[in-house]
């Protein structure tokens, strides 16, 4: 009875493709082409991108399976999921905070998500109306930062964003969320390998590939270390129930594992051919690699405006830009929205009002952060900024140390060897070795690395 009711209310993905297409989505986002960009250059390039890989494929991928599964055996929102979980294995109430804590990490995290998003839509129409047309470096960071110091503008990208973001969501799963990543997806890896192609024309794409992939170990820093292991979870969307959520509506037959395993990979391609096209764009044109979260802004469309067909290729790049960000946008706040469903005080629509604007709301203190509060720091880090290494630093990896040490320790093994169906006992043995020792230790020393223990 309970099953049969749980599964009218959320509903389910019509295949394995459509789970990875909708994990990818989630995956690939502003995360991969705007922030992995900018954090790379701000850290030193090589060594940085190294340790980021390092961690998505010994705690990423890891927890990503761990993350699927817990949705999967409970098929309810995290905070559903949490205290279903907790019963079964008999394990302390306190566990339900996880659970809490994800709902919390996904209202912060796309307040801020949805300003830059709408960075991206209005680009759309920058490029559309021909603004990139000829410009030099210097016109193009002076477009960027007059737009960006208009608190007004900022608003108002970020007003249509969220309701964007909120009405497909309010569609439900099968009709809002599956339909808009089939196409999207393929489009942007075409677009992306364009601008690849057109970087190898820049003259300085040997500097690009020397500053992405030789690592210089001496420029990186405790904090960069973290930077890196929080964006493995960034980009994988883990550690605050986004998966766990994705999960709860895959068909019971899909190999979970290799599904993972995929949607990593396809994940960090894109993140590495963005890297490809912009580090490029910015040596040839002796711009700063550590310019911050403007750096995509104040790059490609300096590419867009010079090169042929660049008027086309621009307009397109934004366009999937935004449906990335988009079908990342969704999955931030579906748990929350999950959750409120299930509480059966709201429907989909209403809940989805609420949690959206509570996030617009939060939203503003990252828009003005570029321009009015530009110079209210607290910890030497604007509120954008202090969202950002709040959610991405630290919620995400202390949500993932939970989450692997919940399915390696604690659920039942009989649940989790059920739900994972490895074919060989072996690479259950693995998965499990991974989530309780590896991944979350590897979490922890890099926090200890941080506060100066280690
Ligand atoms: N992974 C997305 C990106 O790279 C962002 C995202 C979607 C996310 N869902 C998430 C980040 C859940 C953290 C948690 O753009």
């Amino acid at each position: 009875m309970m099953e049969m009711k749980k599964q009218s209310v959320h509903g389910e993905w019509s295949s394995r493709f459509a789970f990875i297409l909708a994990a990818t989505g989630s995956a690939v986002g502003l995360g991969n082409i705007w922030k992995f960009p900018y954090i790379t250059g701000e850290n030193g390039g090589g060594a940085f991108v190294l340790v980021y890989l390092m961690c998505v494929l010994v705690i990423g991928i890891p927890i990503m399976i761990a993350e699927s599964m817990l949705g999967r055996h409970t098929r309810q929102s995290p905070i559903g999921a949490m205290q279903q979980l907790t019963k079964e294995a008999n394990a302390d109430v306190h566990w339900h905070y996880l659970g809490w804590m994800g709902v919390i990490a996904g209202l912060l995290i796309l307040s801020y998500y949805s300003v830059i998003a709408g960075w991206a839509t209005a680009y759309v129409f920058k490029a559309f109306f021909g603004s990139f047309s000829g410009g030099d470096a210097r016109d193009i960071k002076e477009l960027f930062d007059t737009f960006t110091g208009s608190p007004l503008t900022l608003m108002f990208w970020h007003t249509l964003f969220m309701g964007a973001t909120m009405w497909i969501v309010a569609q439900g799963i099968k009709d809002g969320l599956e339909r808009a990543v089939r196409f999207l997806m393929p489009g942007l890896f075409v677009l992306l390998v364009v601008l690849v192609g057109y970087a190898m024309t820049t003259g300085a794409y040997a500097q690009g590939l020397h500053f992405l992939f030789k690592p210089d170990f001496s420029k990186i820093t405790g904090n960069a270390v973290l930077i890196a292991m929080g964006h493995a979870f960034f980009t994988l969307s883990l550690g605050m129930g986004a998966i766990m959520v994705y999960g709860a509506y895959l068909p019971k037959n899909v190999s979970i594992a290799q599904t993972s395993i995929l949607i990593a990979a396809a994940d960090s391609i894109v993140a590495l051919l963005a890297g490809l096209a912009i580090f490029p764009i910015v040596f040839a044109n002796h711009l700063e690699p550590s310019s911050g979260p403007g750096l995509i802004f104040q790059t490609l469309p300096i590419a867009f405006g010079n090169m042929t067909g660049g008027w086309l290729i621009g307009i397109l790049f934004f366009v999937m830009l935004v449906f990335a960000a988009l079908t990342s946008a969704i999955s931030v706040i579906e748990p929350a929205v999950a959750w409120l469903v299930e509480t059966d005080r709201f429907d989909r629509k209403t809940a989805c009002i609420w949690s959206g604007l509570t996030v617009w709301l939060l939203g503003l203190g990252t828009v003005f952060s570029f321009n009015v509060w530009a110079d209210i720091k607290v910890f030497d880090k604007t509120f954008f900024q202090l969202l950002d290494y709040l959610t991405a630093n630290l919620m995400l990896p202390i949500g993932g140390f939970c989450i692997a040490i919940f399915s390696g320790w604690i659920m039942l093994q009989k649940h989790s060897e059920a739900e994972l169906a490895f074919s060989n006992p072996l690479y259950y043995r693995l998965w499990q070795n991974l989530v309780r020792y590896v991944a979350p230790v590897g979490i922890f020393l890099v926090f200890l690395h941080v506060v100066g223990v280690l």
